[in-house]
């Protein structure tokens, strides 16, 4: 693994500044997961550094940027969707340069369409290719031709990259990249490369920063957390880190994702249970409550493990909520299958779900899988899960009126005058009070439900 440190280039910013007729902008569109958007945040700041503005209209953008991701095939047609659309542009705008990152430019095929019948694509680059964004795009300028390889695995960290943050208030903070995992169905392992643990104390000083600087909520970022700290010079596990960071005066909140649930031992659960600092809430995705299922997705736990982990959890944790992803329709899905993960979702009780249809990624294991179930009775055993969720979920929030609870206030709410905020036990409240208040903590009485949303009041 390469450990590098980010360093203003001067020459690539004085070849930009020279290039452009006026202040040049930059529309930065990032798809995906956080992880994806943390890289989105470091891709704006690292063209601010070379004399960027940024702007989020694409029309008045001399380069645009779409940080891509590849985990469904839905994900990655919306992207060519959207690049399509950029064609008129680029006719008006000469100087205009259109870049894909992220995990779509990662695989080969991907680059070869995008030369092949992009011609106003002007680069590509990969997912740890973010520090070289500067000298990449002067090249581009001096010799005036496109930039289109697939990007060379490099497997690096890359420290002190220029950060512009979407909010002042929530930030991401990324403990590992890539992915070892290699579950059958996912794409991420080949587009991410091998997993990678950042330096504790790397991670501390952007921690200690981020607390100085305010933020109320940091969301630790990694494939699998729990198995933070492998091939680290010291190793340290993922409880450990936690430990250290919460050790830092302030008045904050971490989460952290994903949680694999192979890795995640009665240790973690002891410490989110002891640190004050640790949200009541674990995302553990299940994927399927099949354990044949589960075998021929090599997630390497069976339904009894996680729900152990599962028990001793909300033992050891009052009040903890949990939420998951679910895989529906993988290859060869029984009736009898799908049944287990209705009753598994049944047992946990999850306060959110993500679903996702099986989507067939070129080559990964699954996607050699004999698939016979249709689109159809796929889409007809989601909509049997989402209500199987919706009862759970609707009765738990309905469960919650009369109790005060504390939450950080996030984004305007849906209806005029109204915020949301959100519990510690990652459900959200609609309440009546002014937007001045997002970016705060508030007190509030909750008064009620509307299926999975809390509705209440500012507490006094
Ligand atoms: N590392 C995380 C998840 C990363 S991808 C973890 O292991 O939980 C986010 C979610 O996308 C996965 O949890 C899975 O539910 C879903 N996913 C990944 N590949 C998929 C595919 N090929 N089709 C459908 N859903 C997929
Ligand atoms: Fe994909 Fe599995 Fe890695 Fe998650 S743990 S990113 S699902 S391979
Ligand atoms: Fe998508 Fe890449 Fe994240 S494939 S889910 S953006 S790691």
């Amino acid at each position: 693994m390469e450990k590098l440190t980010y360093t203003h280039n001067d020459a690539a910013a004085k070849a930009l500044a020279a290039f452009y007729e006026t202040p040049p902008l930059a529309y930065v569109r990032s798809y995906g997961c956080q992880q994806n958007v943390n890289d989105g945040e470091k891709i704006k700041g690292v063209l601010q550094d070379v004399g960027y503005g940024l702007c989020d209209n694409v029309e008045h953008a001399d380069l645009i940027l779409f940080n891509t991701c590849a985990v469904r095939e839905h994900a990655e047609q919306r992207v060519f969707g959207n690049v399509g659309a950029l064609k008129k542009l680029k006719e008006q705008n000469p100087r205009l340069m259109i870049g894909v990152c992220g995990c779509m430019a990662q695989q080969e095929h991907i680059v070869e369409k995008l030369r092949q019948s992009y011609p106003y694509v002007d680069l590509v680059f990969g997912v740890d290719g973010i520090d070289r964004l500067p000298a990449m795009l002067a090249e581009r300028i001096r010799k005036g031709k496109r930039y289109l390889e697939k990007p060379a695995e490099r497997n690096a960290v890359v420290e002190e990259l220029p950060i512009r943050r979407d909010s002042g208030f929530r930030a991401w903070l990324p403990i590992m990249y890539g992915c070892d995992n290699f579950c059958t169905y996912c794409i991420v392992p080949y587009v991410r490369g091998r997993e990678r643990s950042r330096e504790p104390a790397a991670i501390l000083a952007e921690f200690r920063q981020l607390v100085e600087q305010g933020y109320k909520e940091i969301t630790l970022l990694g494939q699998n957390v729990n198995s933070y700290g492998k091939g680290l010079e010291h190793p340290i596990d993922f409880a450990d880190l936690l430990n250290l960071l919460c050790e830092v005066p302030g008045d904050y909140q971490i989460r952290f994702m994903t949680s694999h649930p192979k890795d995640a031992s009665r240790k973690l659960i002891d410490t989110i249970a002891a640190q004050e600092h640790l949200c009541k809430h674990i995302h553990l995705p299940v994927q399927s409550g099949s354990d044949r299922l589960l075998k021929e997705m090599n997630r390497h736990y069976n339904v009894a493990q996680y729900m152990d982990l599962i028990r001793y959890a909300k033992e050891k944790i009052p009040g903890v909520t949990f939420s998951s992803d679910i895989i529906v329709g993988f290859p060869g899905e029984t009736e009898e299958d799908f049944a287990a993960t209705l009753d598994l979702i049944r047992e946990v009780g999850y306060m959110q779900l993500f679903t996702f249809i099986y989507s067939k990624r070129a080559g990964t294991p699954a996607a050699k899988l004999p698939d016979p179930t249709t689109h159809a009775e796929k889409a007809a055993r989601m909509d049997r899960l989402l209500k199987t969720q919706e009862e759970f979920a609707f009765a738990a929030t309905a469960a919650m009126a009369g109790r005060t609870v504390r939450v950080l206030v996030e984004a305007a709410g849906r209806n005029e005058g109204t915020v949301n905020g959100r519990l510690d036990n990652n459900l959200v409240v609609e309440f009546k009070a002014p937007e001045s208040l997002i970016g705060q903590w508030a007190d509030v009485h909750i008064t009620g439900s509307r299926a999975a949303l809390l509705v209440g009041e500012l507490a006094e």
